[in-house]
């Protein structure tokens, strides 16, 4: 990887958590392509993200292209479309960084935990890419409501999982640079903690009528 900022890839940029994050990403002076289904929907998002921004930072792609140009990939699609959105793009994510944003949540009823069978949802991608693509997880624990207000102190910290530790740190760094604080959380078969603690967040944001409730790990070093 270059010295310069890496090329992000968010695939489902267009919906509220992949766009949120996008508009952080580049904030932060990132190159971001945003990926959709459909190349008309990815370049009204990215245009939508600049104005916002006030700068031309941001681009939209089909999801291929936008996987096939960036050195690391994120995705933010429902968990219905997980393994096939992965599936269709494992050949351009070969030799790179995914970062695997989906939580297995299974409507209608998003406040109870219902993890697929096998645990978690982001080892199977791991093990449906190989060892070649470095598979880290993260963000599921970070509410979309106010990813777009750079005013708003997102209160979230990001558990980080993935086999690869270098590939860890460079997500971390991602998290940081969105204004969260990134944190190892060990190999990626503990991502399954991260999927499951969404819906208990989401039971608490209904409890308490709040938008975006989130976890804080205590007893770090400042
Ligand atoms: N929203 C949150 O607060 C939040 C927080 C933490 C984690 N997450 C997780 O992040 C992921 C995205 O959440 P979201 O709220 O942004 O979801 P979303 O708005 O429902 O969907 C995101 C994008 O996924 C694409 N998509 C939808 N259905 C698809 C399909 N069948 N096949 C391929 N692509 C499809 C769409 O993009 P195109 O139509 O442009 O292709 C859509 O804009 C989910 O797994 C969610 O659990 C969300």
């Amino acid at each position: 990887m270059s010295d310069t900022l890496p090329t992000l890839a968010v695939l489902g940029g267009t919906g509220a958590e992949g766009s949120g994050l996008a508009f952080r990403w580049a904030n932060a002076g990132y190159p971001v392509i945003i990926g959709s289904r459909t190349t008309e929907k990815a370049v009204a998002g990215a245009a939508e993200l600049n104005a916002l921004l006030g700068k031309d930072i941001v681009r939209g792609m089909d999801n291929l292209s936008a996987a096939t140009a960036a050195e690391i990939a994120i995705l933010t699609v429902p968990y219905s479309a997980q393994q096939s959105t992965v599936a269709d793009l494992a050949a351009a994510l070969q030799g790179k960084i995914l970062v695997d944003v989906t939580v297995p949540l299974v409507p209608p009823k998003v406040n109870r935990v219902q993890l697929p069978e096998g645990g978690s949802a982001v080892v199977a991608l791991q093990q449906m890419l190989g060892d070649s693509v470095k598979v880290v997880s993260a963000f599921q624990n970070v509410s979309a409501h106010h990813l777009k207000d750079l005013h708003h102190n997102v209160e979230c910290d990001v558990l980080v999982c993935g086999d690869d530790i270098p590939s860890r740190e460079i997500v971390i760094k991602l998290a940081n640079a969105c204004g969260l604080r990134g944190i190892h959380a060990g190999p990626l078969q503990n991502s399954v903690v991260a999927e499951a603690l969404t819906s208990v967040l989401i039971s608490i944001n209904q409890r308490y009528k709040i938008a975006g409730s989130g976890i804080r790990i205590t007893g770090l070093p400042e």
